[in-house]
């Protein structure tokens, strides 16, 4: 535990009953967080914790990086701010050091979150349709599970009811397809047959709704906030080919899964797949700051284009998409992943974790474990055969247990009705092989004692 007089002095602190916390108001009280460094946050009282979810799935560097803090300083000395209707330095590197990850040309927006990245590529793709004399295509299909922002246009995108309950009727033009989920829904096929299952779904769907209608359709490489629903290492190529097949653009929201998750430096590069637009956030600046981009293939860039020069303009702007204090964040975030090779270590962890994770199966109330690079799921039943979810207070009881044990994890609460009953891990990329032995010390440490059922 973290010393009380390394921490920085504060004074006492306030009362935060003038907060609106995120899905509150709840009885519970939030942890007031005063210190971070490494993978470790610590409490007011000088309790720490090991943060095994990044903050919110995005601390990719880990806390306490002072070199990022000193660049945001100098950033702000010499350019505060500046909007993108003009344009900036640290905008341009950073667009052009993107593109060095995305390895293809793109055309970067900036803005601000992850849901107003995935506003702007719905956007972009109605719009670029209807330059291409396709204004019929409007509609976006997305997945069930899938999350895509709080913004009324990305939670029309959103696959999961209880995040929607009670702010509907939402945007027109939204539908869904079902999610892989292999674990509860591939019934006996083989990982490639229920790959193409899924594939064929979205092209029946895309059919059904009249292909012409159809502009985009969304989703991350692994469902992550929906339950960490890692699908079959085909599905994506099939998507591609069914969206490029009907005219149908692919936007992959990288938003968790992109900056070295899941072992890539973004999820989809697991594949050969081009995607026509690229959402990202969080892990652009590892939270350092807010910084979103909306990666956008060239080729349709250039529809807005025409030979004399712009033929239509994306009647889009945001005061702080492309902040230079973020952008020159981003960059130094960036390097530093570089330099510490973060995306093979993500890749290497992840083979690690897996080989150990496999030993919680000792428990029967362990029903699914997924992991791909520093992202892990495990699903909790209440029995092994007929996979029925634990309930979410058994669910809480082991996040809260893990919290007592000081380890922080995550689940994935409020999606849609009876499958909120996966654990979830997604730490910072800079954690060692021992603190993950003492995270899955900690849960065989719960488990057994747990009594479920
Ligand atoms: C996959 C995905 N897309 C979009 C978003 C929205 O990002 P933000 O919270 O920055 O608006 C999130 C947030 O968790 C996300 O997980």
């Amino acid at each position: 535990m973290m010393n009380e007089t390394f921490l920085p002095h504060q004074d006492q602190a306030q009362s935060d009953s003038s907060i609106w916390h995120a899905f509150g108001p709840t009885l519970a009280k939030p942890l007031t967080i005063r210190f971070a460094q490494g993978v470790m946050i610590t409490d007011e009282d000088g309790r720490s914790y090991l943060d095994a979810m990044a903050g919110l799935w995005c601390v990719n560097v880990g806390y306490g990086q002072e070199r990022i803090a000193k660049k945001a300083y100098e950033q702000m000395v010499q350019l505060p701010y500046y909007p993108l209707s003009s344009s900036h330095e640290p905008a341009q590197a950073l667009a052009a050091k993107i593109n060095e990850w995305l390895t293809h040309p793109y055309q970067i927006f900036f803005s601000n979150s992850g849901s107003e990245a995935n506003e702007i590529a719905f956007k972009i793709a109605r719009q670029y349709h209807a330059l291409n004399n396709e204004s019929t295509r409007y509609k976006i299909i997305s997945r069930y599970r899938a999350y895509h922002g709080a913004t009324l246009g990305a939670l029309s995108a959103t696959g999961q009811h209880q995040r929607k309950f009670l702010y509907e009727p939402l945007a027109p033009g939204f539908l869904h397809v079902h999610p892989p989920d292999t674990y509860r829904d591939a019934r006996g096929m083989s990982m490639e047959e229920y790959g193409l299952f899924c594939a064929e779904n979205l092209e029946k769907t895309i059919v059904y709704e009249g292909e012409k209608t159809v502009a985009a359709f969304i989703m991350e490489p692994i469902i992550t906030g929906g339950g960490i629903l890692i699908p079959p290492d085909n599905y994506l190529e099939r998507i591609a080919e069914v969206c490029q097949r009907h005219g149908v653009l692919l936007i992959i929201d990288e938003v968790i899964c992109g900056f070295g998750r899941t072992g890539r430096r973004f999820g989809y590069q697991h594949t050969d797949v081009i995607p026509d637009i690229v959402t990202m956030a969080k892990g652009l600046t590892s939270g350092y700051a807010p910084l979103s981009a909306t990666a956008v293939r060239k080729e349709i860039y250039e529809v807005f284009l025409d030979d004399e020069g712009p033929r239509d303009r994306l009647r889009h702007v945001n005061t702080f998409g492309g902040h230079p204090v973020s952008c020159a964040v981003a960059l130094e975030n960036l390097t530093i992943m570089e330099e510490l090779d973060l995306v093979h270590r993500s890749e290497e962890l992840g083979i690690y974790l897996l080989e150990k994770a496999n030993s919680l199966y000792a428990y029967p109330f362990v029903g699914d474990i997924r992991v791909k690079g520093l992202l892990m799921g495990i699903e909790l039943v209440k029995n092994r055969l007929t996979k029925e979810p634990l309930a979410l207070d058994d669910v809480q009881a082991v996040l809260n247990e893990a919290k007592a044990q000081g380890i922080l994890l995550g689940k994935n609460g409020d999606t849609v009705a009876g499958l909120n009953n996966v654990i979830v891990f997604s730490p910072p990329l800079i954690i060692t092989k021992e603190q993950i032995d003492t995270i899955l010390e900690v849960l065989h440490h719960i488990f057994q004692r747990a009594h479920v059922g």
